[in-house]
């Protein structure tokens, strides 16, 4: 059934007196039957939101005739409505939340920026490794700028039929322009890579080449968000087109620590000695957001399958299975423990023979000698 989706939040809405979500939803439904054609259907829907002062005239109005790439006939983008945009908890370091809220400020300001002759910022690169948060940040930035956010489908519209990769670029951002919103440019060193991929170099530069004046031609009502964790692959002048660069990197001690102690509480795992922290937060070194999410949710989902309380040294396991794929985790017990030791210095020398021995659950002298063990074997 159509709209089911729709008529299912507003169900929920409904029962738990959550009128905005109500709202929200009808708004939707009423944009959704307007873009069908069933022009009085929508119009009812919209009286009944004017009466109760919920109408939101830009959802309403948004253009949903996304363009589409002539030969595979399929959409260059994929809309999702700031309603559609789940909230979620996201952690960045404090440099970059200063920067993340002073880019949100420029746009809801603009106005104000503008009298004083300053540009609005409205190009922003997100780069750094995966599953450190860029994608999840675009979409934080439509819902808190109350935009609509447009996702290139970078396969389609990188179309195998030479010269039309130029036209669909063109139509996406004109269609970025007639609606303002969150036009992303998700993966984005995708188009860099032709560089490999098309035979021929002059196409390749066509599409740079179209890419860059788009930039430049795309008014300040949108705004224009690449990510990418290659940026080494992309074009210097499209580098110099965003005006605001940010580097989404892997998270450092302190922020380990607020997120671990997040998703745990999230998950209802609250009861855990300070030093547990310590030895996790130093163990997810370089891991990525994405990483220690996993990890921690896996490690309890494991225990709970076997009817038991999780422990503190379920996460080491769960850790050792996520991340060292390499450690031959069966066998004897003692060797397994030399084997995740030798693991364990070469992510960090610096571990401590304490430390070592928390993570590897035994006394630091055993660590001792098995370090000369472990030396043994080398000479
Ligand atoms: N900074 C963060 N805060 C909260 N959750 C995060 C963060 N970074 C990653 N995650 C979690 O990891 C998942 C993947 O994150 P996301 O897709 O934003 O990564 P990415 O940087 O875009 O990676 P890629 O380069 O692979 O596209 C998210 O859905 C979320 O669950
Ligand atoms: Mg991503």
């Amino acid at each position: 059934m159509k709209y089911y989706t729709e008529l299912l939040k507003i169900i929920e809405g409904g029962i738990k007196k959550d009128s905005q979500k109500v709202n929200d939803y009808a708004t939707l439904l009423a944009k959704k039957l307007k873009d069908d054609g069933e022009e009085k259907k929508s119009q009812r829907i919209e009286k009944i939101l004017m009466k109760s002062g919920s109408f939101d005239e830009n959802t309403i109005n948004y253009s949903r005739q996304v363009p589409f790439d002539s030969e595979s006939k399929l959409e260059v983008a994929t809309v999702l409505m700031p309603i559609q945009i789940e909230e979620k908890t996201l952690f960045y370091n404090e440099s970059l939340r200063q920067q993340i809220d002073e880019f949100i400020d420029s746009y809801k300001e603009s106005d104000r920026l503008a009298s004083y002759g300053l540009n609005i910022p409205s190009t922003l690169l997100l780069y750094g490794p995966p599953g450190c948060g860029k994608t999840e940040l675009a979409f934080f930035i439509a819902k808190r700028l109350n935009l609509p956010i447009v996702i290139a489908r970078l396969d389609t519209l990188i179309s195998s039929y030479l010269g039309s990769t130029s036209k669909n670029i063109r139509m996406l951002f004109e269609y970025a322009k007639k609606n303002p919103c969150i036009l992303f440019l998700d993966e984005f060193d995708a188009i860099a890579k032709l560089r490999d991929d098309v035979n021929e170099q002059g196409e390749l530069k066509r599409v740079v080449n179209s890419l860059l004046q788009n930039i430049d031609f795309l008014n300040d009502r949108s705004v224009l968000i690449g990510a990418t964790n290659h940026e080494n692959l992309l074009d210097k002048a499209i580098w110099r087109r965003f005006g605001t660069r940010l580097n989404i990197s892997y998270p450092e001690r302190q922020l380990r620590r607020e997120i671990i102690i997040q998703i745990l509480s999230d998950i209802g795992y609250n009861t855990y000695k300070r030093n547990f922290l310590d030895v996790l937060v130093d163990l997810f070194e370089s891991l990525s957001v994405a990483d220690i999410e996993q990890i921690l949710k896996k490690s309890v989902r494991t225990a709970v399958l076997k009817n038991r309380e999780t422990e503190f040294l379920d996460f080491i396991e769960g850790y050792f299975n996520y991340i060292a794929t390499d450690v031959n985790l069966d066998g004897d017990p003692d060797a397994v423990r030399r084997e995740k030791l030798k693991f364990l210095l070469k992510i960090n020398p610096s571990f401590s023979l304490r430390m070592l021995g928390q993570i590897l659950n035994c006394h630091h002298n055993t660590i001792r000698s098995d370090f000369k063990k472990i030396q043994g074997e080398l000479e």
